[in-house]
């Protein structure tokens, strides 16, 4: 057995489901698969209904996602195609939540805003946390100008083509405070697979050709393209054989061992993974590094094919299926408690602590009795 140790390891990008998605997936399930996939902490995106755009969405979810997570946790505010709130209430909002969710292409849900109210969110975001960009090529220039006018911090979602990626580029050679995260299905999957994949291979934004591939393989390399994040998105494969199929895909309980398994067939140095999937996330999150007793383990010579069987996601589906992967996670352990051992999850739900706790505190109403429980288990 050959050990990789990752320290900290945070999925910037899920869609956990819960709440009135539960029939698609829930907190504890899904956080079930984060451990099982090597992760300990995620970061929820807004789009599951009731949206986590005002104070009774992000209360109803600190609520459920408390009750309900195995591993620990953040969450994306997103922008309200209704408009902003008052500068007051959007300060407020801003200090629970790791960074605000801006949709400015279609996608599930109901959360898409146009060019301006993009704008608009860009102006008035107070911080601390990133705003996150979900688009497409289109909109990926105009939110790199509204950066730049309004110097802000942005983060370009699951960057998927060549050109996003040379906009990047551009946009980092003039200084500006941008960074980019990249899916596992983006850089292991293009158009090409939807024929053999049918709806496991449609999500948003699509995949692109083998040169958009090469593009992101090549900006994870040099440094580019800062992080890996999922973008887990479980439905039911009833939803997913639907016409037209649900947008999405599963990625939390294989992304780290897909990861090794490029190492290890050398389009990556191993040593890069730590940055990757922990390091860049923590610092575009305002994250602390992890604390000693959070980390993760990886036999990085173990062989084995993803199947339905071996996810714990609730969709009990995954575009991998059938992958043969070098590389596969031994142990998780969780501020020094035993997190997934032996191929068994060993935490309760409950256990995952809110990362953005004292934010979340100051937020009015927010069911607190849950957070400062959560705090408690923090050191
Ligand atoms: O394919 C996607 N599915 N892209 C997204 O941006 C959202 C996600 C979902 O929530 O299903
Ligand atoms: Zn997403």
């Amino acid at each position: 057995m050959s050990l990789l140790r990752i320290d900290g390891a945070v999925d910037p990008h899920v869609h956990l489901r819960g709440m009135e998605w539960s029939h698609k997936a829930t907190f504890s399930s899904e956080t079930a698969a984060a451990l099982a996939g090597g992760y300990t902490a995620v970061m929820d995106m807004p789009n599951t209904p009731p949206p986590t755009v005002d104070a009774p969405g992000l209360a109803r979810k600190m609520r459920e996602l408390g009750e309900g997570a195995r591993c620990d946790y953040g969450v994306w505010l997103g922008a309200d195609p209704a408009g902003a709130p008052t500068p007051e209430t959007m300060t407020k909002l801003a200090r629970g939540v790791c960074g605000l969710k801006l949709y400015c292409g279609h996608t599930t849900g109901t959360l898409e805003i146009d060019r301006e109210l993009m704008g608009a969110y860009i102006k008035v975001w107070p911080g601390p946390g990133p705003l996150g960009l979900h688009a497409e090529d289109d909109m990926i220039g105009a939110f790199i100008d509204d950066l730049a006018r309004w110097r802000k911090r942005g983060h370009i979602c699951h960057i998927h083509s060549a050109y996003a990626v040379s906009r990047l580029r551009r946009a980092k050679e003039d200084g500006l405070p941008i960074t980019a995260g990249v899916t596992p299905h983006h850089l292991y999957l293009t158009e090409r697979d939807l024929d053999a994949l049918g709806p496991k291979a449609v999500m948003k934004p699509p995949l692109g050709t083998a040169a958009d591939r090469e593009a992101l393989w090549e900006g994870l390399r040099s440094g580019v393209v800062d992080m890996v994040e999922t973008d887990h998105a479980p439905h039911t494969w009833q939803e997913k054989t639907a016409q037209p199929p649900a947008f999405g895909v599963p990625g939390l309980d294989t992304c780290l061992p897909l990861l090794v398994t490029a190492a290890n067939e050398g389009r990556l140095p191993l040593e890069r993974l730590q940055a990757l999937v922990a390091d860049a996330p923590r610092l575009l999150l305002g994250l602390p590094a992890a604390d000693p007793d959070t980390f993760t383990l990886i036999d990085t010579k173990a062989r084995w094919t993803v199947s339905a069987d071996s996810l714990k996601t609730a969709c009990g589906w995954s575009p991998f299926e059938g992958f043969e992967l070098t590389g596969r996670v031994v142990k998780v352990v969780l501020r020094g408690r035993a997190a997934y051992v032996d191929a068994r999850i060993v935490l309760e739900p409950g256990f995952g602590a809110n990362l953005y706790t004292e934010t979340a505190g100051s937020v009015a109403d927010l069911g607190r009795g849950r957070e400062e429980t959560k705090a408690s288990h923090k050191t």
